[in-house]
């Protein structure tokens, strides 16, 4: 069946937008994605100016008067330290059932143990659950045994301590802390939609999270950082770098890492990101190989696509930091939920404030009875 592509008014005068394009579907005061500009707002602060908070401080401003109570940074973190441990605890038993999953699959499973029951820190519950179900999952995906967390630590320390066993350097700590913060909320993409959705119609702040995983699975929204690890291994060498994207070029293939549908500009979270794996160059991996990478992509999508403004955006800067913070590619979809998590639970409470079911319209395009 062929579905119309572009905002079409009926002879009754609604108006349809494939996709929702340009169509606004909720007010928020969360996040303002300025696409012209390339600029990310979170409640009043450019993204640029939060990349060196913590996790802590980001879910304290994202919360505040929307929680029933307002915490600060360090109550959050004491509060999600006191919660990984019961996740923990939760999570246990039910390992033997992720036999067989997918990461993200393992994950959904993890999450769907949590009731439904209305409680006063339930988003705080769900922001502590995610780092603790992914490390485990992904320790389990290379044959280990979960690692119990650690109170005492902040949210992306305990993270990068349950993924491998041991504290790591303040480097790696900070770098993950900014991918968390840059990736907490963008405006409303299809998980929180999906997220928002599912909170108007009541059904509970766990249910409304999962339904955001479960958009956030498919590789048109959280599952694209992988295939920039997969171009990098594809072209193995500097000396390849020119001869490989010239040729994917000349199939008519895309260069994973560049374009975005909003960004006319530069994401800006790429440049948060940037900074962020600069900051792990002496770490070992690839980052200056990726760099150069970059370079010679830009000045070819520069050189092929005069008009169409191509720059590099969140997904090749994130697949560089999780690979060099020791992620498995296979986990990159739950590190993103482990950030996202604080921008789906502030919509969350955001929607229950609204109050009002979500409930668009259809056109019928079928055929009528005789
Ligand atoms: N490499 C090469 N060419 C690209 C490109 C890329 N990464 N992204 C867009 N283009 C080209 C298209 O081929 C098209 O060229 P044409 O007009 O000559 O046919 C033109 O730019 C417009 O493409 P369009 O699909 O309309 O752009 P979009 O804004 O809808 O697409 C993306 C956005 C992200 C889907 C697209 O840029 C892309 O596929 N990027 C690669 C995958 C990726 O990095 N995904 C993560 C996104 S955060």
């Amino acid at each position: 069946m062929n579905i119309p592509l572009k905002t079409l008014e009926s002879p009754a005068g609604d108006v349809f937008a494939a996709g929702l394009e340009g169509i606004v579907a909720a007010e928020t005061v969360l996040s303002h994605v300025d696409g012209a500009a390339g600029r990310l707002v979170l409640r009043g602060h450019q993204l640029e100016q939060l990349a060196d908070w913590s996790f802590e401080a980001v879910l304290a401003l994202l919360w505040r008067d929307l929680a029933r109570e307002n915490l600060d940074e360090t109550q959050i973190r004491l509060r999600l330290g006191a919660a990984r441990v019961v996740a923990f605890e939760r999570m246990t038993s039910a390992l033997p059932a992720l036999d067989g999953l997918s990461q993200v699959e393992a994950l959904r499973l993890l999450l769907s143990l949590l009731p439904d029951v209305e409680t006063e820190c339930h988003h705080l519950v769900a922001v502590a659950s995610v780092p603790v179900f992914a490390a485990a999952i992904a320790r389990r995906g290379r044959g280990l045994d979960p690692v119990r967390p650690d109170a005492s630590l902040g949210a992306a320390a305990d993270f990068l301590r349950m993924l491998h066993g041991a504290e790591q350097g303040p480097e790696k700590v900070r770098a993950l802390e900014t991918y968390l913060v840059t990736v907490a909320d963008h405006g409303l993409n299809a998980s929180t939609f999906a997220t928002r959705v599912i909170a108007s119609t009541q059904a509970g702040l766990f249910s409304s999270v999962i339904g955001g995983l479960c958009a956030l699975k498919g590789p048109l929204h959280g599952g694209a950082p992988g295939p920039v690890l997969d171009m990098l291994d594809a072209i193995r060498s500097e000396e390849n770098i020119a001869p490989w994207l010239t040729e994917a070029l000349d199939r008519g293939e895309r260069l994973m890492g560049f374009g975005h549908r909003i960004y006319r500009v530069r994401d800006p979270r790429a440049d948060a990101l940037k900074r962020a794996v600069s900051a792990l160059r002496d770490t070992g991996g690839r980052i200056g190989f990726a760099e150069k990478v970059e370079a010679q992509a830009l000045a070819l999508l520069a050189e092929r696509k005069p008009l169409r403004p191509l720059q590099t955006n969140v997904e090749f800067y994130t697949a560089l930091l999780l690979e060099a913070v020791g992620f498995p590619r296979e986990s990159f979809t739950n590190v993103f939920a482990a950030g996202r998590m604080a921008g789906w639970t502030a919509h969350v409470l955001e929607q229950d404030r609204v109050g009002r079911l979500i409930r668009p319209q259809s056109r019928y395009v079928g055929r009528m009875p005789a």
